[in-house]
């Protein structure tokens, strides 16, 4: 989603420098196109070659630098920036920014600019909680500007604290956050992901080989759009979506009990889980032994979670997923019509490209009402896309329908 967007990155003097080299490049690796301004202080931790290099893109300096003969620089970058983003945000440009300073490049540009604007500090504990910062950072705040809060962990100094440059993956994610239309607002939308796992001893369980990709896209893709999102995830090994409400289960009788509990505030609930349709009946308190001979466990019904929520619905949007290796279209439509979804979403397992644990999916959307859709072969982050597009209409027609 960042293809083609144009970024200021603002580059200011401290240790985490280091950290926005590979920002850039994660930045130039989604498409986006990045100018960087670095400070004077700035330079002195990482040259302006690295960024040079990284962004494709001459490095900008100094204030007096002119871009081409009518044009001044900050006032161009200003115009050229969709967004401006500074990290590491030292301590000085959070308080300069606050006070509305211009005595360098960066600054002028901040002046000069209608773009949203995203400073990620990074600096040690005693500084970033110092009630002069905080003022600050609740100055810009209150002009509608974002400052992610700093992560824990050991700082340059080697004191443990709150200062750590916010994760890579976070700020990036912000960063798609603020150029993303906000076209779900008023949405809270309840996502399940990944698979559960139904344990028969301390040691063992039964699952399935999800990944939780296509539920941890529809979260962060939702939560892009503007919506509130609640994911409840069985295991994976997939980041944290931020800004999300995140919700950790194991098995299916937690994941049940999560989702009730949360359904009342919810407007939508996406069930991208692949809940466990049996468990192991009994739970063994050790580690079951081996003996000679076969072992047979017996299993019990899991509840099913989606016929529950179809039950307490209300004016709720609801979407299932559904696997299939066989008649695909004739097996999820009857699932789509016995569990009350509004439309489910069909893979066919067997098919390359599509199912658990790639990055891709391949899915056919059948509504309640028999409409039909093929998609082709894409990405799960824009099936993602289309599957909330699907659930905004349908919300879209309600309105119509209630004359809301
Ligand atoms: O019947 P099947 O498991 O294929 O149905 C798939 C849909 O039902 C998915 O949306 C899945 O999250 C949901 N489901 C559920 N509870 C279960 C099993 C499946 O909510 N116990």
């Amino acid at each position: 989603m960042l293809k083609e967007r144009k970024i200021v990155l603002g580059v200011t003097g401290g240790i985490a420098v280091y950290k926005a080299a590979e920002l850039v490049r994660e930045l130039v690796r989604r498409g986006s196109k990045v100018r960087v301004v670095m400070t004077e202080s700035a330079c002195k931790f990482v040259t302006p070659l690295t960024f040079e290099t990284l962004s494709g893109n001459p490095v900008y300096t100094d204030l007096f630098w002119t871009p081409g003969s009518f044009e001044i620089g900050h006032i161009s970058l200003g115009e050229f920036a969709e967004l401006i983003l500074i990290a590491p945000a030292t301590a000085n440009i959070i308080g300069k920014a606050a006070a509305g300073l211009a005595d360098d490049l960066l600054t002028t540009v901040l002046l000069a600019t209608h773009a949203p604007v995203l400073l990620c500090p990074a600096m040690n504990t005693k500084m970033y909680t110092n009630p002069v910062v905080q003022e600050n950072i609740a100055k810009l705040v209150s002009r509608g500007q974002t400052v992610m809060q700093p992560g824990y962990g050991e700082l340059a100094c080697r004191a443990e604290g709150q200062g750590r440059l916010a994760r890579l993956v976070d700020i990036v994610e912000e960063v798609e956050s603020i150029l993303t239309t906000k076209d779900l607002l008023g949405e809270h939308i309840l996502i399940t992901a990944g698979p559960t796992q139904e344990p028969f001893d301390p040691v063992r369980f039964i699952s399935n080989y999800s990944s939780g990709k296509m539920g941890y896209a529809l979260a962060l893709m939702a939560r892009r759009r503007g919506a509130v999102v609640t994911l409840v995830s069985g295991p994976t090994a997939l980041p944290v979506p931020w800004g999300c409400e995140f919700v950790p289960v194991q098995t299916a009788v937690e994941m049940r009990d999560a989702v009730m509990t949360r359904l009342e505030k919810v407007t939508a609930v996406i069930k991208a889980a692949a809940v466990a349709d049996y468990r192991p009946a009994v739970r063994e308190p050790g580690k079951i032994k081996k003996k000679d001979g076969a072992m047979t466990i017996d299993l019990e019904r899991n509840p099913d979670i989606i016929s529950e929520i179809a039950l307490q619905k209300g004016n709720r949007i609801l979407v299932g997923f559904s696997m299939e290796s066989e008649r695909l279209v004739e097996h999820a439509r009857l699932k789509l019509m016995e569990k009350g979804m509004d439309f489910i979403v069909a893979n066919d397992v067997t098919e390359p490209g599509a199912g658990f644990r790639g990055d891709t999916n391949r899915v056919r959307i059948l509504h309640r009402e028999g409409e039909e859709e093929t998609l082709p072969l894409m990405n799960k982050i824009d099936v993602a896309g289309i599957i909330l597009d699907r659930v905004k209409k349908l919300r879209e027609s309600r309105r119509g329908r209630d004359g809301s």
